[in-house]
């Protein structure tokens, strides 16, 4: 008989809860259950999730947290790796102590991965992969940003040893950072609009030291939080999703703010320029840019079941 799908969506996190009552679940179903019941069941778990992940930000604007946190487990992608889960992506690995000791996510994924994991403990029928891409896009969509056509329905990797290795994400101060760029983000199957479009997310959060190593300790914008008060930001206002980063990156009149050799780059290589001047001037351009490679994004690498995945309303 074939395993339903809330079974194998079920058994698959880190929390020692959570798969016992994944099971529990899924075990008063087995048996009676169609397809799309299962896919609506997955559909109902999702919004109630979606909710608390709502309230979440209200209480704590996690904004730009939640939104790093999606981007670290989908950035992993290789294109040229075809079998799952070797390829890396949108795959719920980075919950592994392993992928979250990687350079690039020193000091980040840890702090969102404790704020929502009472909701995964809630909806355990919601896999991590999907939780943290839910989480995302509800961040950006919370903060002003535009509806992400997200999908869902990803399959979460079982075990550590299915992490993919160090040094998939890109670096912010590499010799030639268009070169390094082009490199990392070809390599996840985007072009340079998409590049450009994505760098946009950095409107939201801060940079800390002691974390990256980048940024200043504290500005003016970030001295008083909220959240955890310090670190640097790209731009003033820095829980408002908009295209304010294009335009600060651009005019560079503020110490306080923050540009990275990265966020350079997309003001001097002429095809990304082409692209980030647009933004500057133009933010319903960078909201529909940014809605289609941020939903690309989200799914690179995802193993989706139904196959096809489904969308919520
Ligand atoms: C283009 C290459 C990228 C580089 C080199 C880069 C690098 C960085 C660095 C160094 C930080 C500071 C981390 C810290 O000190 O805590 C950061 C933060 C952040 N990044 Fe990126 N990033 C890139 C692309 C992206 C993309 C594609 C997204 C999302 C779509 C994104 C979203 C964020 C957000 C929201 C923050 C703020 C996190 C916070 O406030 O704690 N970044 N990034």
């Amino acid at each position: 008989m074939a395993v339903p799908h809330l079974i194998r969506r079920g058994v698959s996190g880190g929390s020692p809860l959570h798969p016992l009552r994944g099971l529990l679940f899924a075990s008063q179903e087995f048996g009676r259950r169609s397809l799309s019941s299962e896919t609506g069941d997955a559909a109902a778990q999702l919004k109630g999730a979606r909710e608390e992940v709502k309230q979440l930000l209200k209480a704590t604007s996690c904004h730009p947290i939640l939104v790093r946190l999606g981007w670290h487990d989908s950035g992993t992608y290789d294109k040229n790796i075809t079998e799952w889960p070797k390829c890396g992506g949108a795959n719920g690995s980075l919950r592994f102590e392993i992928e979250l000791k990687h350079g690039a996510n020193a000091g980040g994924p840890k702090i969102p991965m404790k704020l929502i994991q009472p909701i995964k403990d809630k909806y355990s029928g919601v896999t991590y992969a999907d939780l943290f891409q839910l989480s995302s896009a509800t961040a950006i969509e919370e903060a002003g940003g535009p509806k992400i056509p997200m999908v869902y329905g990803r399959v979460d990797v079982a075990a550590p040893e299915q992490c993919p290795p160090e040094g998939r994400l890109p670096a912010a101060g590499p010799p030639s950072p268009a070169e390094h760029l082009r490199e990392v983000f070809y390599r996840m199957g985007l072009n340079d609009k998409e590049i450009v479009a994505l760098s946009g997310a950095h409107t939201l959060g801060r940079a800390r030291p002691e974390r990256s190593g980048w940024g200043k300790p504290e500005t003016k914008y970030t001295k008083n939080g909220p959240g955890a008060p310090g670190g640097q930001s790209w731009t003033s206002q820095w829980l408002k999703f908009d295209n304010s980063y294009f335009k600060d990156v651009k005019e560079r009149r503020d110490e306080d703010l923050l540009v990275l050799p990265t966020d350079a780059v997309l003001f001097e290589d002429s095809s990304f320029k082409f692209y980030a001047e647009k933004y500057a001037v133009d933010q319903d351009a960078f909201f529909s840019d940014y809605a289609e490679a941020h939903a690309k994004l989200s799914n690179l690498g995802a193993k989706f079941d139904p196959p096809k995945g489904f969308s919520l309303n």
